[in-house]
Protein backbone atom coordinates (compact mmCIF):
# COMPACT_ATOMS: atom_id res chain seq x y z
CA UNK A 1 0.00 0.00 0.00
CA UNK A 2 1.15 3.34 -0.67
CA UNK A 3 0.94 5.09 1.98
CA UNK A 4 0.68 9.09 2.32
CA UNK A 5 3.49 10.45 2.36
CA UNK A 6 2.54 14.40 3.06
CA UNK A 7 2.43 15.03 7.15
CA UNK A 8 -1.00 15.42 8.57
CA UNK A 9 -2.60 16.63 11.46
CA UNK A 10 -5.20 13.93 12.89
CA UNK A 11 -7.43 13.99 15.81
CA UNK A 12 -8.24 10.62 17.18
CA UNK A 13 -11.07 10.66 19.59
CA UNK A 14 -11.04 7.51 21.62
CA UNK A 15 -7.35 7.27 21.25
CA UNK A 16 -6.66 5.77 24.22
CA UNK A 17 -8.71 2.81 23.76
CA UNK A 18 -8.46 -0.61 21.89
CA UNK A 19 -8.23 0.03 18.81
CA UNK A 20 -7.94 4.07 19.35
CA UNK A 21 -4.47 3.66 20.37
CA UNK A 22 -3.46 1.01 18.09
CA UNK A 23 -4.32 3.60 15.64
CA UNK A 24 -2.64 6.45 16.90
CA UNK A 25 0.59 4.42 17.10
CA UNK A 26 0.42 3.57 12.88
CA UNK A 27 -0.42 7.30 12.09
CA UNK A 28 2.30 8.33 14.76
CA UNK A 29 4.64 5.59 12.96
CA UNK A 30 3.56 7.07 9.30
CA UNK A 31 5.07 10.34 10.37
CA UNK A 32 1.65 11.80 11.14
CA UNK A 33 0.75 14.64 13.76
CA UNK A 34 -1.45 12.64 15.93
CA UNK A 35 -3.80 14.48 19.08
CA UNK A 36 -5.72 12.48 21.09
CA UNK A 37 -9.14 13.43 22.58
CA UNK A 38 -10.83 11.17 25.04
CA UNK A 39 -12.52 11.07 28.48
CA UNK A 40 -10.69 8.38 29.71
CA UNK A 41 -13.85 6.27 30.75
CA UNK A 42 -12.69 3.51 29.02
CA UNK A 43 -9.49 4.12 27.89
CA UNK A 44 -6.35 3.80 29.57
CA UNK A 45 -3.92 6.68 29.71
CA UNK A 46 -0.72 4.45 29.62
CA UNK A 47 -1.93 3.85 25.91
CA UNK A 48 -1.21 7.47 25.07
CA UNK A 49 2.51 7.65 23.94
CA UNK A 50 1.51 8.71 20.46
CA UNK A 51 0.57 12.46 19.90
CA UNK A 52 -0.45 15.04 22.08
CA UNK A 53 -3.39 14.31 24.72
CA UNK A 54 -6.68 16.70 25.24
CA UNK A 55 -8.66 15.31 28.07
CA UNK A 56 -12.98 15.97 26.90
CA UNK A 57 -16.10 14.39 26.33
CA UNK A 58 -18.09 14.05 23.34
CA UNK A 59 -21.49 14.84 25.10
CA UNK A 60 -19.62 18.43 26.17
CA UNK A 61 -19.69 20.68 23.21
CA UNK A 62 -17.65 23.01 24.40
CA UNK A 63 -14.86 20.49 25.15
CA UNK A 64 -14.93 19.41 21.41
CA UNK A 65 -14.76 23.17 20.10
CA UNK A 66 -11.88 23.78 22.60
CA UNK A 67 -10.02 20.18 20.62
CA UNK A 68 -11.17 21.39 17.09
CA UNK A 69 -10.23 24.82 17.41
CA UNK A 70 -6.65 23.85 19.12
CA UNK A 71 -5.11 23.12 15.92
CA UNK A 72 -5.92 23.20 11.86
CA UNK A 73 -6.58 18.72 11.64
CA UNK A 74 -6.57 17.42 7.93
CA UNK A 75 -9.02 14.57 9.40
CA UNK A 76 -10.74 13.28 12.19
CA UNK A 77 -10.92 9.20 13.35
CA UNK A 78 -13.68 8.43 15.48
CA UNK A 79 -13.54 5.61 17.99
CA UNK A 80 -15.27 6.75 21.06
CA UNK A 81 -17.95 4.50 20.77
CA UNK A 82 -19.78 2.53 23.91
CA UNK A 83 -19.36 -0.92 22.38
CA UNK A 84 -21.18 -3.34 24.83
CA UNK A 85 -24.66 -4.58 22.97
CA UNK A 86 -26.20 -5.72 26.56
CA UNK A 87 -25.68 -2.90 28.19
CA UNK A 88 -27.23 -0.68 24.82
CA UNK A 89 -30.22 -2.65 25.73
CA UNK A 90 -29.94 -1.96 29.33
CA UNK A 91 -29.04 1.69 29.03
CA UNK A 92 -30.49 3.05 25.54
CA UNK A 93 -29.72 6.47 26.63
CA UNK A 94 -26.10 6.33 27.57
CA UNK A 95 -25.84 4.70 23.93
CA UNK A 96 -27.77 7.31 21.60
CA UNK A 97 -26.51 10.16 24.13
CA UNK A 98 -22.88 9.27 23.46
CA UNK A 99 -22.73 7.30 20.16
CA UNK A 100 -25.37 9.48 18.13
CA UNK A 101 -25.91 13.05 20.14
CA UNK A 102 -22.33 12.90 21.29
CA UNK A 103 -20.82 12.06 17.60
CA UNK A 104 -23.41 15.08 15.87
CA UNK A 105 -21.62 17.33 18.30
CA UNK A 106 -18.13 16.20 17.51
CA UNK A 107 -19.61 16.73 13.31
CA UNK A 108 -20.79 20.30 15.02
CA UNK A 109 -17.22 21.19 16.08
CA UNK A 110 -15.69 19.94 12.48
CA UNK A 111 -17.84 21.84 10.61
CA UNK A 112 -17.43 25.14 12.82
CA UNK A 113 -13.49 24.65 12.76
CA UNK A 114 -13.73 23.71 8.73
CA UNK A 115 -12.29 19.63 8.98
CA UNK A 116 -14.75 18.04 6.54
CA UNK A 117 -13.14 14.58 6.42
CA UNK A 118 -14.07 11.90 8.93
CA UNK A 119 -13.62 8.08 9.74
CA UNK A 120 -15.88 6.30 11.80
CA UNK A 121 -16.06 3.36 13.61
CA UNK A 122 -19.18 1.42 12.23
CA UNK A 123 -20.22 -2.65 13.05
CA UNK A 124 -21.37 -5.24 11.47
CA UNK A 125 -23.96 -5.32 14.16
CA UNK A 126 -25.77 -2.86 11.04
CA UNK A 127 -26.88 -5.70 9.20
CA UNK A 128 -28.87 -7.84 12.22
CA UNK A 129 -29.47 -11.03 10.87
CA UNK A 130 -27.74 -12.03 8.02
CA UNK A 131 -29.49 -13.48 4.84
CA UNK A 132 -26.47 -13.61 3.00
CA UNK A 133 -22.95 -16.45 4.29
CA UNK A 134 -20.57 -13.25 3.11
CA UNK A 135 -22.42 -10.14 4.07
CA UNK A 136 -21.46 -7.39 1.04
CA UNK A 137 -22.29 -3.37 2.15
CA UNK A 138 -25.69 -4.42 0.17
CA UNK A 139 -27.15 -6.70 2.69
CA UNK A 140 -30.11 -5.27 4.16
CA UNK A 141 -29.60 -3.06 7.58
CA UNK A 142 -31.58 -4.07 10.34
CA UNK A 143 -29.70 -3.79 13.13
CA UNK A 144 -31.12 -6.03 16.15
CA UNK A 145 -30.17 -3.87 19.42
CA UNK A 146 -29.87 0.13 20.20
CA UNK A 147 -25.63 -0.45 19.92
CA UNK A 148 -26.04 -1.43 16.29
CA UNK A 149 -28.51 1.41 15.38
CA UNK A 150 -26.42 4.14 17.01
CA UNK A 151 -24.03 3.17 14.44
CA UNK A 152 -26.88 2.78 11.63
CA UNK A 153 -28.05 6.09 12.32
CA UNK A 154 -24.44 7.66 12.43
CA UNK A 155 -24.23 6.33 9.22
CA UNK A 156 -27.25 7.73 7.60
CA UNK A 157 -26.64 11.33 9.49
CA UNK A 158 -23.02 11.32 7.35
CA UNK A 159 -25.28 10.63 4.38
CA UNK A 160 -27.18 13.84 4.91
CA UNK A 161 -23.76 15.56 5.71
CA UNK A 162 -22.38 14.52 2.50
CA UNK A 163 -25.82 15.62 0.66
CA UNK A 164 -25.56 19.01 2.34
CA UNK A 165 -22.44 20.47 3.17
CA UNK A 166 -19.81 18.28 1.15
CA UNK A 167 -18.85 16.53 4.22
CA UNK A 168 -16.73 13.43 3.38
CA UNK A 169 -16.51 10.31 5.30
CA UNK A 170 -15.35 6.89 5.20
CA UNK A 171 -17.64 4.11 7.84
CA UNK A 172 -15.79 0.68 8.66
CA UNK A 173 -17.79 -1.67 9.45
CA UNK A 174 -15.46 -3.85 11.62
CA UNK A 175 -16.15 -7.26 12.04
CA UNK A 176 -14.46 -9.27 14.81
CA UNK A 177 -11.46 -7.07 15.77
CA UNK A 178 -8.70 -9.11 17.60
CA UNK A 179 -5.32 -9.12 18.33
CA UNK A 180 -2.37 -7.03 19.37
CA UNK A 181 0.57 -4.56 18.15
CA UNK A 182 2.73 -7.89 17.07
CA UNK A 183 5.53 -5.87 20.13
CA UNK A 184 2.38 -5.99 22.60
CA UNK A 185 3.29 -2.41 23.89
CA UNK A 186 -0.34 -1.90 23.38
CA UNK A 187 -3.34 -4.94 23.47
CA UNK A 188 -7.09 -5.36 23.85
CA UNK A 189 -8.20 -4.66 27.91
CA UNK A 190 -11.96 -3.97 28.57
CA UNK A 191 -13.53 -3.28 31.68
CA UNK A 192 -15.36 -5.89 31.74
CA UNK A 193 -13.87 -8.34 29.26
CA UNK A 194 -16.83 -9.56 27.23
CA UNK A 195 -14.80 -10.32 23.79
CA UNK A 196 -13.74 -14.40 23.10
CA UNK A 197 -10.62 -14.16 22.51
CA UNK A 198 -9.44 -12.36 25.71
CA UNK A 199 -12.16 -14.53 27.31
CA UNK A 200 -10.45 -17.64 26.36
CA UNK A 201 -6.48 -16.14 26.96
CA UNK A 202 -7.83 -14.40 30.43
CA UNK A 203 -9.22 -18.34 31.09
CA UNK A 204 -6.21 -20.01 30.28
CA UNK A 205 -3.33 -17.58 32.35
CA UNK A 206 -5.42 -17.43 35.27
CA UNK A 207 -7.59 -20.87 35.97
CA UNK A 208 -10.08 -19.51 38.09
CA UNK A 209 -11.94 -17.72 35.66
CA UNK A 210 -14.21 -20.11 34.14
CA UNK A 211 -14.56 -19.82 30.09
CA UNK A 212 -18.36 -19.53 28.78
CA UNK A 213 -19.17 -20.44 25.41
CA UNK A 214 -23.14 -18.82 24.95
CA UNK A 215 -25.21 -21.06 22.95
CA UNK A 216 -24.83 -24.43 21.68
CA UNK A 217 -27.37 -24.69 19.33
CA UNK A 218 -27.23 -22.56 16.85
CA UNK A 219 -27.91 -23.42 13.03
CA UNK A 220 -24.04 -23.46 12.37
CA UNK A 221 -22.00 -26.84 11.74
CA UNK A 222 -21.02 -27.37 15.37
CA UNK A 223 -23.85 -25.03 17.53
CA UNK A 224 -21.58 -21.96 18.25
CA UNK A 225 -21.58 -18.82 16.64
CA UNK A 226 -19.21 -17.82 14.02
CA UNK A 227 -17.79 -14.84 13.37
CA UNK A 228 -14.76 -13.08 10.73
CA UNK A 229 -12.16 -12.61 12.99
CA UNK A 230 -9.62 -9.14 11.68
CA UNK A 231 -6.33 -8.17 13.53
CA UNK A 232 -6.17 -4.67 14.43
CA UNK A 233 -3.32 -3.86 12.69
CA UNK A 234 -5.43 -4.62 8.74
CA UNK A 235 -7.67 -2.99 10.50
CA UNK A 236 -5.80 0.13 11.24
CA UNK A 237 -4.49 -0.25 7.56
CA UNK A 238 -7.45 0.48 5.78
CA UNK A 239 -7.96 3.73 8.10
CA UNK A 240 -4.54 4.67 6.75
CA UNK A 241 -5.76 4.00 3.01
CA UNK A 242 -8.94 5.86 3.80
CA UNK A 243 -7.05 8.94 4.24
CA UNK A 244 -5.71 8.95 0.65
CA UNK A 245 -9.38 7.29 -0.74
CA UNK A 246 -10.83 10.89 0.99
CA UNK A 247 -8.48 12.98 -0.79
CA UNK A 248 -9.81 12.50 -3.84
CA UNK A 249 -13.27 10.76 -3.09
CA UNK A 250 -16.18 12.94 -2.32
CA UNK A 251 -19.44 11.67 -0.29
CA UNK A 252 -20.07 9.29 2.33
CA UNK A 253 -18.48 5.39 1.84
CA UNK A 254 -19.16 2.06 4.06
CA UNK A 255 -16.41 -0.54 4.11
CA UNK A 256 -16.75 -4.00 5.17
CA UNK A 257 -13.50 -5.19 7.24
CA UNK A 258 -13.18 -8.46 7.64
CA UNK A 259 -11.41 -11.42 6.25
CA UNK A 260 -14.06 -13.54 5.21
CA UNK A 261 -13.37 -16.84 7.09
CA UNK A 262 -15.77 -17.59 9.26
CA UNK A 263 -14.75 -19.72 12.72
CA UNK A 264 -17.02 -20.83 15.07
CA UNK A 265 -16.98 -20.20 19.32
CA UNK A 266 -15.44 -24.10 19.48
CA UNK A 267 -12.82 -23.35 16.24
CA UNK A 268 -11.55 -20.03 18.27
CA UNK A 269 -10.81 -22.37 21.32
CA UNK A 270 -9.28 -25.08 19.81
CA UNK A 271 -6.78 -22.62 17.74
CA UNK A 272 -6.05 -20.63 21.26
CA UNK A 273 -5.28 -24.15 22.65
CA UNK A 274 -2.64 -25.08 19.40
CA UNK A 275 -1.21 -21.68 20.22
CA UNK A 276 -1.01 -22.10 24.30
CA UNK A 277 -0.15 -25.41 23.98
CA UNK A 278 -2.69 -27.18 26.25
CA UNK A 279 -6.64 -27.60 25.72
CA UNK A 280 -8.88 -25.09 27.46
CA UNK A 281 -11.82 -26.02 29.83
CA UNK A 282 -15.02 -24.66 29.26
CA UNK A 283 -18.69 -25.14 29.90
CA UNK A 284 -21.97 -23.79 28.38
CA UNK A 285 -24.07 -20.93 29.22
CA UNK A 286 -27.44 -19.88 27.64
CA UNK A 287 -27.36 -18.21 24.44
CA UNK A 288 -26.88 -13.87 24.95
CA UNK A 289 -29.10 -11.44 24.00
CA UNK A 290 -28.78 -10.57 20.33
CA UNK A 291 -26.13 -12.88 18.87
CA UNK A 292 -26.37 -13.55 15.66
CA UNK A 293 -25.34 -17.04 14.24
CA UNK A 294 -22.97 -15.99 11.95
CA UNK A 295 -21.39 -12.66 10.60
CA UNK A 296 -18.93 -12.82 8.19
CA UNK A 297 -17.63 -10.65 5.70
CA UNK A 298 -17.10 -9.78 2.09
CA UNK A 299 -14.42 -6.87 2.22
CA UNK A 300 -13.78 -7.01 -1.88
CA UNK A 301 -15.16 -3.49 -2.00
CA UNK A 302 -12.35 -2.79 0.54
CA UNK A 303 -9.91 -4.17 -1.83
CA UNK A 304 -10.77 -2.88 -4.74
CA UNK A 305 -11.26 0.93 -3.79
CA UNK A 306 -8.69 1.29 -0.79
CA UNK A 307 -6.68 -1.55 -2.28
CA UNK A 308 -6.59 -2.97 1.19
CA UNK A 309 -5.78 -6.04 1.84
CA UNK A 310 -5.43 -7.85 5.35
CA UNK A 311 -1.97 -9.43 6.09
CA UNK A 312 -3.03 -11.50 9.14
CA UNK A 313 -4.90 -14.42 6.98
CA UNK A 314 -4.46 -16.70 9.94
CA UNK A 315 -6.72 -17.19 13.24
CA UNK A 316 -3.42 -18.88 15.06
CA UNK A 317 -1.59 -16.01 13.89
CA UNK A 318 -4.30 -13.41 15.12
CA UNK A 319 -4.10 -15.29 18.55
CA UNK A 320 -0.42 -15.35 18.96
CA UNK A 321 -0.28 -11.87 19.31
CA UNK A 322 -3.39 -11.33 21.34
CA UNK A 323 -1.74 -13.87 23.61
CA UNK A 324 1.89 -11.94 23.58
CA UNK A 325 0.11 -9.50 25.02
CA UNK A 326 -2.25 -10.56 27.85
CA UNK A 327 0.15 -12.76 29.13
CA UNK A 328 2.12 -9.50 30.55
CA UNK A 329 0.04 -6.70 29.78
CA UNK A 330 1.22 -2.88 30.73
CA UNK A 331 -2.38 -1.94 31.64
N1 LIG B 1 -18.56 -15.58 23.30
C1 LIG B 1 -18.53 -16.64 24.17
N2 LIG B 1 -17.91 -16.48 25.36
C2 LIG B 1 -17.34 -15.31 25.73
C3 LIG B 1 -17.36 -14.22 24.85
C4 LIG B 1 -17.98 -14.39 23.64
O1 LIG B 1 -19.06 -17.70 23.86
O2 LIG B 1 -16.79 -15.23 26.85
C5 LIG B 1 -19.15 -15.77 21.98
C6 LIG B 1 -20.29 -14.80 21.69
O3 LIG B 1 -21.51 -15.30 22.13
C7 LIG B 1 -20.18 -14.67 20.17
C8 LIG B 1 -18.69 -14.87 19.87
O4 LIG B 1 -18.16 -15.50 21.02
O5 LIG B 1 -20.85 -15.72 19.60
C9 LIG B 1 -17.95 -13.57 19.66
O6 LIG B 1 -18.24 -12.70 20.74
P1 LIG B 1 -17.49 -11.33 20.99
O7 LIG B 1 -18.11 -10.70 22.21
O8 LIG B 1 -16.02 -11.54 21.00
O9 LIG B 1 -17.85 -10.52 19.72
P2 LIG B 1 -19.26 -10.13 19.12
O10 LIG B 1 -19.36 -10.81 17.80
O11 LIG B 1 -20.37 -10.31 20.08
O12 LIG B 1 -19.03 -8.58 19.08
C10 LIG B 1 -18.54 -7.89 17.98
C11 LIG B 1 -17.72 -6.70 18.48
C12 LIG B 1 -18.58 -5.85 19.38
C13 LIG B 1 -19.79 -5.45 18.60
C14 LIG B 1 -20.50 -6.66 18.05
C15 LIG B 1 -21.66 -6.27 17.19
O13 LIG B 1 -16.60 -7.17 19.18
O14 LIG B 1 -17.87 -4.72 19.82
O15 LIG B 1 -19.63 -7.44 17.26
O16 LIG B 1 -22.30 -7.35 16.63
F1 LIG B 1 -20.64 -4.80 19.40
Amino acid sequence: MDNNKKKLSLLVCGGAGYIGSHMSRMLSDHGHEVTVFDNLSTGYSKALKWGDFIQGDLRNPDDLEKALSSKKFDAVFHFSGLIVVSDSVKHPFQYYDNNVTGTLNLLQAMRNNGVDKFVFSSSAAVYGDPIMDLITENHPLAPLNPYGRTKLYTEEILEDYATAYDFNSVSFRYFNAAGAHPDALIGEAHRPETHLIPNILLSSIDQGRKLKIYGDDYPTPDGTCVRDYIHIQDLCEAHLAAIEFLETSQGAHSFNLGNGNGFSVLDVIKAAGDVIGRKIPYEFEPKRDGDSPRLVADSSKAHKLLNWKPRYGDLREIIETAYRWHKNPAF
